[in-house]
């Protein structure tokens, strides 16, 4: 009998866990060991290929290994999601709060109980430090948690009416197919932020995850499915980096999809808004940022430390709320330099975020190294010191040695651009109206941080700042609790919070008469 459990143990882990990827080629040891790894993408509840056949690799930015291959869909493969999705909203729209709830719950459990090979294919598909990895899953989870007990607080209004003979009250419904399309620096949270919210709603899902990281999306849809969500309500396209235009414009276009939510470069999605205006779909848009965190002369410098670390180095640098410049008061900027360079040589460590010990993993590829370079070339030829770092990492490949750099100013770009890398440029600044100027001259708004032990300056910078979230005294603001939002070109709509499940649903008013 136990043999014959076994058997059929092994025979599953075959079908379902490829050794070698559609064309035959070895994965690495660390994928071949992972059981999330696999070679088709998920539709109608169905493991599916491209309809072309084609399919794309994914490696290992750490050592290039091939992690896998997906397949590469295209318009036609986006178009089939969004028909199945919509046909499976008819039923998933009528399934009563507590019923989404319960499979909500599920899923979340599910999570926490592959939480680590959840983890580990995280740091395979991006790079980031497995113990990094575990608390993206926690963070993961705590959005499917949240809104499963959100799904039952979706409340309507009543509202008095101008005549005796009429009544009026406010019902909110799902919107519909809802499409999505995340990215790879956190590739679980961003994909459970929008999908337990839209879930919660009574939404259905066509979720087109980052080309470098859809084994996670994968997971997440099979734990999905075992945890009770019916086929066709939650869907995954797998597309390459060529064929993503062509699938986003599907999911903003379609007549059956009712919006795109997605969370990437303020260019693409610009690029997006424009498709989807046409249809006048829903939007939400989680844009690019570039932080100020600020530290005042009234500080806890060592305090103020500990939050830059978190706040910059957190995800190598790869976040849209990091702190991308650091605008610090004269009277503390020296001390500020010498105790952040301190810092970063005692708890950085650079290295395959498998390796014990390792706290900072590569980049996601050789374009962001280059892009890291580009912003230390231009300061250091515009007059800026380098305090630490400033070159590539000796492993070499996508490994860069996290540079701290003063003497900044506002010409460099630095100031202007996302790094998106372990990169901390200080300007000095004397006076708060400077350091709110220099912050709010950002087009973008995403997150901004301040150390301040001045009461009033706390109010006054955190109202005057033009941002979505600010920490005041903290270097972390993202929670599930936190709504996730930006100001300016950082983008649209609110995520995660109470605020979160909103942008899937559709406000109708009705007004009842003749009683
Ligand atoms: C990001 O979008 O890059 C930030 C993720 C988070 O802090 O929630």
């Amino acid at each position: 009998m136990l043999w014959k459990t076994h058997i059929a143990f092994c025979a599953y882990t075959l079908v379902r866990r490829p050794v070698f990827d559609i064309v035959g080629r070895s994965l690495s040891s660390m994928a071949a060991k992972n059981p999330f790894i696999r070679d088709k993408a998920y539709i109608g509840g169905k493991w599916v290929s491209a309809k072309d056949g084609s399919s794309f690799e994914v490696k290992n930015p750490a050592n290039g290994e091939l992690i896998g291959s997906v397949p590469d869909m295209k318009a036609v493969d986006a178009e089939e999601a969004v028909k199945v999705a919509y046909d499976s909203f008819q039923t998933w729209k009528e399934t009563i709060a507590k019923e989404r709830q319960v499979i909500l719950r599920r899923w979340d459990e599910l999570v926490k109980k592959h939480k680590d090979d959840l983890a580990k294919l995280i740091t395979l598909e991006m790079g980031k430090p497995v113990r990094e990895a575990l608390g993206e899953i926690a963070y993961a989870g705590s959005m499917i948690e949240w809104f499963a007990e959100e799904a039952r607080r979706i409340y309507g209004d009543t509202i008095q009416a101008p005549t005796k003979s009429k009544r009026i009250v406010v019902i909110k419904q799902p919107i519909g197919v809802a499409c999505m399309i995340t990215p790879w620096n956190f590739p679980s949270a961003m994909i459970t932020r929008k999908a337990a919210a839209a879930l919660a709603a009574g939404c259905t899902i066509v979720l087109k995850p980052s080309e470098d990281t859809p084994f996670s999306a994968l997971a997440l849809a099979e734990l999905a499915e075992q945890a009770g969500v019916p086929p066709g309500v939650f869907n995954v396209v797998t597309s390459s980096r060529a064929s993503t235009p062509e699938v986003g414009k599907v999911m903003c276009t379609h007549p059956l999809s009712a919006g795109i939510s997605f969370t990437g470069s303020t260019a693409v999605g610009k690029i997006l808004m424009r498709h989807a205006a046409d249809g006048v779909k829903h939007v939400a848009m989680e844009l690019g940022g570039h932080a100020a965190f600020i530290v005042f002369n009234s500080a806890d410098i060592d305090a103020a430390v500990n939050g830059a670390m978190v706040a910059k180095f957190r995800n190598a640098g790869q976040a849209c709320v990091g702190a991308n410049r650091f605008l610090v008061q004269s009277g503390v900027y020296d001390k500020f330099c010498d105790k952040l360079a301190q810092a970063m040589k005692d708890e950085l460590k650079v290295g395959d975020g498998f390796q014990a010990g390792v706290t900072m993993g590569p980049l996601i590829n050789e374009r962001a190294v280059e892009k890291v370079e580009k912003h230390i070339k231009d300061a250091v030829d515009k007059g800026a010191r380098v305090l630490l770092g400033g070159e590539r990492h000796s492993r070499g490949g996508n490994f860069i040695v996290p540079t701290l750099i003063s003497d900044v100013n506002t010409d460099m770009i630095v100031t202007q651009e996302e790094t998106f890398g372990p990169l901390a440029p200080v300007i000095k600044f004397e006076t708060e109206k400077e350091a709110v100027i220099i912050a709010n001259a950002a087009k973008v708004g995403l997150a901004s941080y301040f150390y301040t032990n001045d009461i009033p300056q706390a109010w006054r910078v955190a109202e005057a700042l033009e941002v979505g979230m600010v920490g005041v005294n903290e270097g972390l603001v993202s929670t599930v609790e936190t709504p996730f939002s930006g100001w300016k070109e950082s983008g649209l709509g609110k995520e995660a919070s109470k605020y979160g499940i909103e942008e899937y649903l559709q406000m109708k008013s009705i007004v009842f008469g003749g009683i």
